[in-house]
């Protein structure tokens, strides 16, 4: 099995390379639907006992603290927790040294009830003003419950600065999820794109704000250190009204902040931020975004703030991914791509993240604008200007993998596989990014899918290649 799977990487790194070198003629190559099986983990979540949730010791301690980007361009920071036993203070002191904590912010609490039951008090405390790439330590909580962290805030935007993302989605709270979150933190990513479906808490009914507490516990060990940007997925809805809850995404707009305001959304659930040199724009699945609504508009406008100059790497985030290969949700993702692919198609947007589906599949630049419901063509075509797909909803939850792939395997499929795993996007500058994914290969990390992006802005214009030759210095093209 590991000969043969080592022999598989060996010949799809051959084929890459084939590929790269043939490139702009379209697809030159079969994508490869990978055949590794895992056995690790069953899909059970996580017993609530275990450490993984361990509750801080101390009366009220602070819990579930996340961080998250806090305004447009990453000089500010959204910290979040949660106390039990009272409000207490929603402030937080912070510095540049541990011992010196000399700013002081004050945030406001919230609570809510579900299903009988009553959620903690959950905090939310924007600081401000921040110093582009520094190291900030805050501290929260109450006199000997306190608790002490730190993060590090991203480069000044420009479009050479360096940056790593991790890209996790579909997580829930099983040895599966738990493996992933080890392999994230030990990949030395900088800020996770999450690309929805977090705690999978909908699955119990009684159990539910228990289960959404356990998974603010389970990933503190690094969204307390490192902001995850949010999206929202199915998971997040609850909208369950046999049990009388009827108000969408009720919990998860509670817990998780974002900072939609900064980009003149109306909804924390479509939002974007600039961060390095990337523009990341998060849009939600589940709420409308046909032509006129709220989101359709927002969108439109927010495509035109877009400064390739500046920030480079346009990324896209959203739960159900739009070229999906898999029986699982398949085409799910159709509503979105009649209406914002000729978008992403003309802003020439590097890559669209997505989750839902539970296995990994990364596209070729395919794009299908040229469909209509009189005549026309019906079937993805190469597209230099399209951006790649990839679905990264193989987190490791409590539903278990999607092993069913259509077949054949679409030419719009570069490769695809049924197992747990997350993504890393290493930026290097305004033309090139490192690209791995990387499969739980039973309690290893294992970089399977291994690409290098280059930019759609910078990269694929012969012309201004040429004008700005001192920036750009790479010495082919390719397609990805
Ligand atoms: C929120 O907390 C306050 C103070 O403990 C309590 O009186 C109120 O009922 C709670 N509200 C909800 C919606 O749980
Ligand atoms: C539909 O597609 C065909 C072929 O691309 C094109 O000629 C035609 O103009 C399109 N129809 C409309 C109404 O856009
Ligand atoms: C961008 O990064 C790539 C990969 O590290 C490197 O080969 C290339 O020379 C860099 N380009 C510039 C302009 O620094
Ligand atoms: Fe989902």
């Amino acid at each position: 099995m590991v000969e043969a799977y080592s022999m598989q990487v060996f010949l799809f790194q051959f084929l890459l390379a084939s590929f790269v070198l043939l490139s702009s003629v379209g697809y030159s190559i079969a994508g490869i639907t990978s055949a590794f099986v895992r056995t690790e983990w069953p899909s059970v979540d996580i017993p609530l006992d275990h450490e993984a949730f361990a509750v801080p010791k101390g009366y009220n301690a602070p819990q579930q603290v996340h961080i998250t980007q806090g305004d447009y361009d990453g000089k500010a920071v959204i910290i979040s927790w949660v106390t039990v036993d009272e409000p207490g203070p929603s402030e937080v002191t912070y510095g540049l040294s541990k011992d010196k904590y000399d700013k002081k912010a004050e945030g406001k609490f919230t609570n809510y009830t579900f299903y009988g039951y009553n959620s903690g008090y959950i905090h939310h405390c924007l600081i401000d003003s921040l110093e582009h790439e520094t190291k900030y330590y805050y501290k929260i909580g109450m006199k000997n419950s306190a608790r002490e962290f730190w993060f590090q805030t991203p480069p000044k935007i420009g479009p050479d600065a360096p940056y790593t993302f991790g890209i996790i989605g579909d997580l829930g709270q099983t040895f599966n999820s738990l493996s992933t979150l080890d392999h994230y933190m030990q990949s030395g990513g900088q800020a996770v794109l999450f690309v929805g479906d977090l705690s999978y808490a909908d699955r119990y009914e009684h159990e539910n704000g228990i289960r959404w507490d356990s998974w603010g516990r389970f990933i503190e060990k690094s969204a307390a250190y490192q902001p995850w940007l949010w999206s929202a997925g199915n998971h997040e809805i609850e909208y369950m009204p046999h049990v009388g809850e009827v108000t969408p995404f009720k919990s998860y707009l509670h817990r998780y902040a974002t900072p939609y305001m900064a980009s003149k959304s109306i909804s924390p659930l479509w939002y974007s931020v600039r961060r390095a040199s990337t523009h990341i724009i998060v849009l939600s699945s589940y709420s409308p975004f046909v032509k006129y609504t709220p989101q359709w508009h927002w969108l439109k406008d927010e495509l035109l703030q877009v400064d390739r100059e500046k920030t480079p790497w346009l990324i896209v985030l959203m739960h159900a991914p739009i070229y999906n290969s898999n029986m699982a949700h398949y085409m799910e993702g159709e509503g979105m791509r009649s209406v914002f692919e000729s978008w992403f198609v003309h802003y020439k947007v590097d890559l669209v993240f997505a989750g839902h589906v539970h296995a990994y599949e990364r596209s070729y630049r395919i794009s299908n604008i040229n469909y209509n419901i009189t005549s026309g063509d019906r079937y993805p075509i190469p597209d230099k200007s399209a951006p790649v797909y990839i679905t990264v909803g193989d987190g490791g939850n409590q539903e278990g993998l999607a092993g069913r792939f259509t077949n054949p395997q679409p030419d719009y499929s570069a490769f695809r596989e049924a197992s747990y795993g997350h993504s890393t996007l290493e930026i290097k500058n305004r033309t090139h990014a490192f690209y791995r994914w990387n499969r739980n290969d039973d309690g290893n990390q294992v970089a399977t899918d291994t690409v290098i992006f280059y930019n759609q802005y910078w990269a694929s214009n012969l012309q201004r290649r040429r004008l700005k030759k001192n920036h750009c210095t790479a010495s082919r093209i390719a397609t990805f």
